[in-house]
């Protein structure tokens, strides 16, 4: 017998992948039910080759579920994952709302997955898509060489903001061509031919809220003591999120040894040629599930210090995978009971 599972906003761009994500994997699944607003009740989403018939999240009893998968925005998370959670479902969600609360384990399951034990009120939350891909690469280094500062620059795609965003870029895109002026409602300017460097609102500091969720989460993740700039920016790419990170370490850092470690990490792909072409672009790690490191070197501007460039799909490890494998993560640690 297998689990009753209910995805939560699933007619969205990040939903859609988790039902797929589910399928593919095998997920041991004895009962699914697709739930989103109720402008989408009796809308049909595939489900391997079955399609479910959307229901109404607002009226849905959660009682009998065993793991909710959210991803209906965080607002509506944050009402709706207490409800869920206090009916007995354990609650992975995709949103920042629940992301920095003690008690809410923050887990990407190739770097954490023992924080998954201290869960206290049936809600886990699934890193930001950029800290996914960050941490993954990150991981194996620190591991090596004390990780102790980290200066990152984003390029997000628009898949990020949800099927609206995608859909802005596709039109913005068309328009360009047949003379339309560009509709801006999803993002700050113009996203088609440009680069917006706000991903979020802005904080006190100056930075965005995206850039303190890349600080406070590969904090709360990998260690406290590690330092982090970012820098987000928000590019013309539908699916696939890149980074430049540099790195600097406590101990000395040897490119033979940090090569090796990536090459054997888990979740980890490394494509280092060296010559034209030899690194892996955001089109090229569409519906895969690794994170991929190419571009690395070192960083002769500091004593310990690497740089490299990172790429990975947002919506599959940077959202669906990375909230499937937190449950399969669940079920190996004997973690998530059956109501069944
Ligand atoms: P709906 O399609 O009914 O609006 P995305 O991030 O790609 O925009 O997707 C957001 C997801 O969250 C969609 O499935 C959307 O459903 C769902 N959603 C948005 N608002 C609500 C709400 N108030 N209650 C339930 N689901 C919601």
């Amino acid at each position: 017998m297998g689990y009753r599972v209910a995805v939560v906003g699933a007619t969205g761009a990040v939903g859609r992948e988790i039902l797929k994500t589910l399928a593919e994997r095998d997920f041991p699944i004895s009962d699914i039910v697709a739930l989103a607003s109720p402008r989408s009740v009796g809308r049909e989403v595939s489900f391997g080759d079955r399609t479910l018939k959307v229901q109404n999240l607002e009226t849905f009893d959660f009682t009998g579920w065993d793991v909710g998968l959210f991803s209906p925005g965080g607002s509506v998370s944050a009402k709706y994952a207490p409800i869920a959670a206090k009916a007995g479902c354990v609650v992975i969600d995709n949103t920042s709302h629940f992301r920095m609360e003690p008690g809410v384990p923050l887990v990407v399951p190739e770097v954490n997955p023992n924080a998954l034990k201290g869960m206290k009120h049936n809600i886990i939350a699934n890193p930001n898509c950029s800290t996914i891909q960050m941490v993954v690469a990150l991981k194996p280094l620190h591991d090596l060489f004390g990780l102790k500062r980290v200066v990152v620059s984003t390029y997000q795609a628009v898949a990020g903001a949800g099927k609206d965003g995608m859909d802005e870029l596709f039109a913005q895109t068309r328009g360009s061509f047949v003379n339309d002026p560009p509709k801006i409602e999803q993002f700050q300017k113009q996203i088609a031919f440009n680069c917006i460097p706000q991903i979020d609102r802005f904080m006190d500091d100056g930075a965005t809220k995206e850039e303190w969720k890349m600080t406070v989460e590969t904090k709360k993740i990998l260690d406290p003591d590690i330092a982090v700039i970012a820098t987000c920016v928000r590019v013309p790419v539908f699916i696939g999120h890149s980074e430049s990170v540099i790195a600097e370490f406590e101990e000395p850092v040897d490119l033979a040894q940090a090569r090796a470690a990536l090459r054997e990490a888990d979740g980890v792909i490394l494509r280092d040629e060296r010559e034209d072409g030899g690194y892996v672009t955001p089109i090229e790690c569409v519906g895969e599930d690794a994170t991929y490191v190419s571009r690395l070197r070192i960083d002769p501007t500091v004593p310990h210090g690497l740089a490299f460039w990172c790429v990975s799909d947002n919506l599959r490890k940077g959202a669906a995978l990375n909230a499937v494998q937190i449950a399969e993560t669940m079920i190996a640690l004997d973690l998530l009971p059956k109501h069944g």
